[in-house]
């Protein structure tokens, strides 16, 4: 904790009426646990689950590339989102490595991305031998920053992959026209921005050429894991879904591969659990809106703390960024502080920004080589330092406090997670 608390006393409250902090010894402001997504307090898995499961099941088939059912998905899923294509895969992970592999870049081309994701939206790059560059982000959003992706393109760059993190819509827009401009593509990352609004109204997913979603078990929808790509190319179609099958032409006769990939494929029973999930994902994020509403008008006026500012936000997890200078503490204070007070808080949302992991900063690819990280393949051998993305690193060193969200809280969830933040807050200011 960066500021001193009355440690005097071990009783909730202190002889000038402030509330004690949970970690000083206080009472906690909640002691039972919230809905959460790792179990079935704050997940939609039901009868419509179980029913779809024991029909896949009864027909014996649980192959996508003969039951029916991933390629329903496909269809229910394309026309959720009025796009011509979907593609199934086995994970947010493959789903993005289908992306690059639709691209094909040759060895060393460049696709520009953010610090700020999870690990799956860079490694697919990697295992195409594409080399990753790291645009800065929005100090306000954590998503990328046009102006930061604009200076990192060069002749080899091939495409940008863009994160709509926690929800919270990126600006592909710009980015599109961006793209466009140098003629090389644009993929959405939306694992975590399952019917996010952009500013312009459309559907984060279908403003680039790809976008990727994930069914893994935290998602707004799971099937425990899973992808779903779309696009409103045929050529990026064919090509993502012959990448997740070996490369398999199967709608020709032929037992041929016609380049190099591996099997991706989405079983049937994963997608029988996620068309029946898919009905309740509007839903979902519309509770998760109205909990995230609750929360940001009891929030909305503490000084320091600065609440999601995006109305199209579809809130996969609900984030504040911390002003240290005014909140009394980083974002790191508070999510200790959160933590004892019962809410499930945490500072950062990453250890480090993802070029200072291993795989990137010790070059651990392909045995010792390095590749695709040295000259040739690259252009010039990427740097990972600390320093790359001074913006990404505030947000993960002081700024990013990440609230879990869930479909399921209650008003009396979220106004506990509000007196939760209140009293960190009052706490860490009071001594200023
Ligand atoms: C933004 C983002 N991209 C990619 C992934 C990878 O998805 P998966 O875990 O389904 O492989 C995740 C989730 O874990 C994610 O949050």
């Amino acid at each position: 904790m960066s500021k001193p608390t009355n440690q005097s006393t071990n009783q909730s409250t202190n002889q000038q009426g402030n509330e004690n902090l949970a970690l000083d010894g206080g009472a906690p402001v909640r002691t039972t646990p919230f809905p959460s997504v790792g179990n079935a307090s704050g997940r939609t898995l039901g009868a419509e689950e179980l029913a779809a499961l024991t029909r896949v099941l009864a027909s014996g088939q649980l192959n996508s590339t003969v039951g029916g059912e991933t390629r329903r998905l496909e269809g229910e899923f394309a026309d959720y989102y009025a796009i011509e294509h979907a593609l199934a895969s086995s994970s947010g992970t493959a789903a993005l490595h289908l992306a690059v592999g639709a691209i094909d870049p040759e060895p060393g081309d460049e696709i520009i991305t953010t610090p700020i994701s999870d690990a799956g939206t860079v490694l697919p790059m990697l295992m195409q031998n594409a080399v990753p560059v790291f645009a800065d982000v929005d100090p306000r959003t954590g998503n990328l920053d046009v102006e930061s992706v604009r200076a990192c393109i060069t002749e080899r760059t091939r495409a940008i992959f863009a994160v709509h993190l926690f929800g919270s819509p990126a600006p592909v827009a710009a980015l599109r026209e961006l793209a466009d401009a140098h003629g090389i593509l644009l993929v959405e990352d939306c694992a975590q921005a399952y019917l996010t609004r952009c500013p312009d109204g459309r559907l984060a997913g279908t403003v680039g050429h790809i976008g990727c979603f994930s069914l893994q078990q935290s998602k707004h929808i799971t099937a425990g894991d899973g992808g779903l790509c779309v696009t409103a190319d045929a050529e990026l179609a064919r090509r993502m879904r012959l990448f997740a099958d070996k490369g398999w032409p199967r709608d020709t006769d032929e037992r041929t591969h016609l380049f190099l990939s591996t099997n991706y494929r989405m079983t049937e029973l994963q997608a029988a659990v996620a068309r029946a999930q898919l009905p309740k994902l509007a839903g979902v994020v519309d509770d998760r809106r109205g909990g995230a509403r609750r929360l940001t008008s009891a929030l909305a006026s503490l000084a320091g703390l600065a609440v999601p500012p995006h109305d199209g936000m579809s809130y996969w997890q609900y984030p504040l960024v911390v002003d240290p200078a005014l909140a009394g503490g980083t974002c790191h204070d508070y999510g200790k502080a959160l933590a004892a007070e019962g809410i499930p808080a945490n500072g950062g949302y990453l250890n480090r920004p993802l070029y200072r992991t291993p795989v990137l900063a010790d070059r651990r690819t392909y045995g010792q080589s390095g590749y695709p990280l040295q000259v040739p393949p690259a252009r010039v051998e990427p740097r990972y330092d600390v320093g790359l993305c001074p913006e990404a690193e505030r947000l993960i060193g002081e700024r990013l406090l990440v609230i879990s969200w869930n479909e399921r809280y209650t008003d009396a969830d979220v106004d506990d997670i509000a007196a939760a933040v209140r009293k960190v807050h009052h706490a860490l200011t009071r001594s200023r």
